[in-house]
């Protein structure tokens, strides 16, 4: 059976580490995969994680298993770092997941379960996974328009004109922050008019919550989330630390399930409890007791949210350096990036421009032109513009 079988797709983002692997050269840039690098373009291990980590090999007292629902921990600090040290945590249930893909996954098999005829609605353009994850479950897949590469702005109109017809039995897949992969997101006032579509309409909203602590800040970027919650009576949130804590390969994230109170978040939970067990029957358990070690500590999470600033500080220069040296090399048509927040910028390259950036400059970006702001420094920075500059 399997020797009949056609080559498997590449993965449009995963995929590309084999290409920029195979790419001799001395200049080479990796502007792919979502993945911070430092100032000498590294993609370091935080200092925080690296002693938390070794407090736990000291210290942890056993290997046993745990529940499907992760480290206990863990779960209550995650739940007040994404809703806040208020109220909100009481009608919310966090359970930790492999990552924030399988967050996101967590979440689907939930809406499947309990709103199988619904569909999901995703932006266009998304995250890749998000088309792949919704149909494996069984769900309808609906496309809205959010942004417009070439201009680089948001299609705010057209999104709510395609969500008039959004019903009770439908979900809205929404980014909180630092959208991936344009970076644009929802202003304020753009944030309360989906609210009441939301409330509206009875839509459940499931916030894709990956760049926490990236956009403007930690608190910053969980304020239209927050509010949203605060005016609705239930909503899905997906989070990840693969970024904010540099934890990529370890696979930590969280489902954070609000209800209309205590009791039905804790009913919503116990119908999630089953759809893990039957899959990968509980997360593993090392990222997440380094993560809940951190931030259950005042001066361990003081240490951590120091080293997240000076991530996303460099980031957010980075973004404005790119600009200013595209704008002297001639490609003067991309102020409104800087903007745009968090780790990716779509830059309108076709395909063939792609391959001439990759091939030509070795400057490694998805083939649908998004480049990861995180991965330049002081000394490819200049060089990448100079090439977009070319290309274009
Ligand atoms: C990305 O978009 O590059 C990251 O979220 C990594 C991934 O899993 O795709």
């Amino acid at each position: 059976m399997f020797s009949t079988l056609k080559d498997p797709p590449a993965d449009p983002i995963l995929g590309l580490a084999k290409l920029f692997g195979s790419d001799q050269s001395p200049n080479k840039v990796d502007l792919g995969i979502g993945v911070y690098k430092d100032e000498n373009g590294h993609a370091a291990i935080l200092q925080t994680i690296k002693e938390a980590e070794e407090d736990l090999v000291r210290n942890q007292p056993t290997k046993a298993y745990i529940s499907s629902a992760g480290n206990s921990l863990f779960n209550d600090e995650i739940r007040k770092l994404v809703l806040g040290n208020s109220g909100r945590t009481d009608r919310a249930r966090t359970v930790q997941t492999p990552g924030g893909t399988s967050a996101v996954r967590a979440a689907a098999s939930l809406l499947q379960k309990l709103k199988p005829e619904g569909r999901v609605f995703i932006p266009t353009p998304t995250w890749p996974n998000h088309k792949a994850i919704f149909p494996a479950v069984g769900l309808e897949l609906v496309t809205y328009p959010y942004y417009d590469v070439p201009s680089g702005k948001l299609t705010f109109d057209a999104m709510m004109a395609s969500l008039e017809g959004l019903t009770a039995e439908d979900t809205l897949l929404l980014h909180g922050c630092c959208h991936n992969p344009t970076g644009a997101d929802l202003n304020e006032n753009q944030w309360q008019a989906v609210s009441e579509l939301l409330e509206k309409t009875g839509a459940t909203p499931l916030i894709d919550f990956a760049y926490q602590g990236f956009g403007k800040g930690l608190d910053e970027d969980a304020t239209p989330l927050r509010n949203l919650v605060d005016n609705l009576p239930e909503t899905l949130i997906a989070s990840s630390c693969s970024k904010n804590f540099a934890v990529y390969r370890e696979r930590v994230g969280a489902i954070t399930i609000v209800g209309e109170n205590s009791a039905a978040a804790e009913k919503a939970k116990g119908h999630l409890m089953p759809l893990i067990r039957s899959n990968y029957s509980m997360p593993p358990d090392h990222g997440a007791a380094v993560i809940a070690s951190i931030l259950s500590d005042t001066g361990k999470a003081a240490q951590w949210r120091f080293e997240l600033e000076e991530m996303r500080v460099r980031v957010s220069s980075m973004r404005q350096k790119l600009v200013d040296y595209m704008t002297a090399a001639g490609a003067d048509k991309f102020s409104y990036l800087k903007d745009h927040q968090g780790m990716f910028a779509m830059l309108g390259l076709t395909p063939s421009e792609v391959k001439e950036i990759r091939e030509g400059h070795h400057v490694h970006i998805t083939t649908s032109g998004r480049i990861n702001v995180a991965g330049l420094t002081e000394s490819n920075v200049k060089y990448v513009a100079e090439a977009i500059a070319a290309v274009l």
